[in-house]
């Protein structure tokens, strides 16, 4: 173990340390989330950011070929040669001027970070990519995650490739859409579905895995956000190292928001960047329990110090009232983010807002995002749609520098895009009518055509 690495409390008033070995990621004292910390005095940290470009020259060594790893000087809690990678984080940050037309912004001022590009579809790689690692400094055997798919997706696939562990994983049956659970099923992951949905999921799998012993990869492991944080280190690498003006990211459970925040406050403490990005947090109309208390009840970090009984009434009148979160985009279809103490934190150092999007206004965009040439699941074209909201509010100007991050492929989650660009009425009212959709304005409808090549020629005539 490296002693320069540890784990502490988030709430500055107790900030009790734990051993970079514990597994129980809460606060021994207070309950809290932890932080993975670093003592940077004592460590190699890079004088700037460019330094990072003697990599791209080393890609035949695994850790410089990983998109997360290759900035591991900036989450050092793991020696080199406990690394578990798959080649992770190789993703684009794609300049879409067409989607920046869309929602209102100059050309050239809005980019698309697609994270579908990673091994198992999603983001979540470059989380468990450092989960994996920690998970083998500590010599675990098995891992769990409750998910809305991608987590287990990832899990599956790293405990396949790496034969590190064996994956446990709870569902909410019915809430996982058929892209996602072929991939738990196809790596061989050993797959509960519980009779709920993923807030209920992820209750039951922290309360196993701590009566069991089992390594937890939720992203209340913090470990996970370490490696998240490379997303906002490839953004930054992708703008020449210049840092752009708005972040705007889907929330979910609201680890990505919590690791972009941690990031830029290490990049801001270390000398590395001269100001932060302001953050977006997107949250579907459906399962908006962050928008409700950030913009609607007032509920922020506080120093440390968030109005606690603001959030305990707000979330025991989701239990008393029967509520459950409910949206299409059923990667961030939850209403009890464990993060958010973290994401009001990082709101609070970076600045920013959340808002929340119609299942219309998501697909609308996803539908714009497609035909500009990348393919983004339901949770993931959130993003767009609350940056063309944005835009139009006037939070966000014309001529400001703004990066949406894609968390997802658009495979993983079929159904949903079929339905909208479906001319069949009762495809379209079975699927999204039934969550409030009411028409698909950017559809690209399939062409009905004989099997006769007089009328295959005629309708290409006619359509191309
Ligand atoms: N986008 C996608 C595609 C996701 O899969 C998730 C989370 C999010 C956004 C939300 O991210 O939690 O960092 O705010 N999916 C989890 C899962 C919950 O189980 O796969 P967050």
């Amino acid at each position: 173990m490296t002693s320069h690495a540890f784990q502490r409390c988030i709430h500055p008033h107790c900030g009790a340390t734990v051993d970079l070995s514990d597994t129980s990621f809460r606060c021994p004292k207070c309950g809290g989330l932890l932080d993975v910390a670093y003592d940077w005095s004592r460590l190699p940290v890079p004088k700037s950011l460019k330094d990072f470009e003697a990599k791209w020259t080393d890609r035949t060594h695994p850790l410089n070929f990983s998109g997360v790893w290759r900035f591991r000087e900036l989450f050092p809690f793991a020696p080199d040669d406990r690394v578990m990678t798959i080649g992770e984080g190789q993703t684009l940050c794609q300049r879409a001027d067409p989607v920046a037309e869309y929602v209102g912004l100059k050309p050239g001022k809005l980019f698309l970070q697609y994270e579908g590009m990673n091994p198992s579809g999603s983001f979540k790689d470059n989380g468990m990519t450092a989960a994996f690692t920690h998970a083998r400094m500590v010599d675990a055997r098995r891992a769990a995650c409750a998910s809305t798919g991608n987590t287990s997706a990832s899990l599956a696939i790293y405990c396949a490739a790496t034969n590190l562990m064996r994956a446990v994983i709870f569902i909410g049956s019915g809430k996982i859409s058929y892209g996602k659970l072929s991939q738990a099923l196809e790596h061989n992951a050993l797959t509960l579905q519980i009779a709920g949905d993923f807030d209920d999921a992820l209750r039951r799998v922290q309360e196993v895995s701590r009566a069991l012993g089992i390594y937890l990869v939720n992203s209340v492991n913090p470990f996970r956000l370490e490696g998240q944080k490379s997303i906002m280190f490839r953004v930054l690498e992708a703008l020449r190292w210049e840092v752009p003006d708005w972040i705007v990211v889907p929330g979910g459970n609201l680890g990505n928001v919590s690791a972009f925040g941690k990031a830029f406050m290490e990049l801001l403490e270390l000398g590395l960047i001269p100001r932060a990005p302001r953050l977006a947090v997107i949250n579907a109309a459906g399962a908006n329990t962050f928008y409700q208390l950030y913009e609607r009840h007032g509920v922020r970090w506080n120093g440390g110090k968030p109005d606690d009984k603001k959030t305990n009434a707000y979330l025991k009148m989701l239990d008393d009232t029967g509520a459950r979160a409910d949206t299409l985009a059923s990667a961030i279809e939850i209403n009890r983010p464990v993060n958010f103490p973290k994401a009001l934190r990082a709101l609070e150092r970076c600045g920013g807002c959340v808002r929340e999007v119609t299942d219309q206004e998501i697909l609308d965009a996803k539908a714009k995002i497609g035909a500009g040439g990348l393919g983004c699941e339901p949770a993931s074209a959130a993003s767009v749609a609350g940056l063309l909201k944005l835009v139009k509010e006037g939070v966000v100007a014309p001529d400001e520098r703004v990066v949406c991050i894609l968390t997802g492929h658009v495979l993983k989650d079929p159904t949903a895009t079929v339905a909208y660009h479906s001319s069949d009425p009762k495809t379209f009212e079975d699927v999204l009518g039934k969550r409030g959709v009411r028409r698909a304005a950017f559809a690209n409808r399939a062409v009905q055509v004989p099997n006769d090549l007089d009328e295959i020629v005629k309708a290409l005539e006619l359509y191309a």
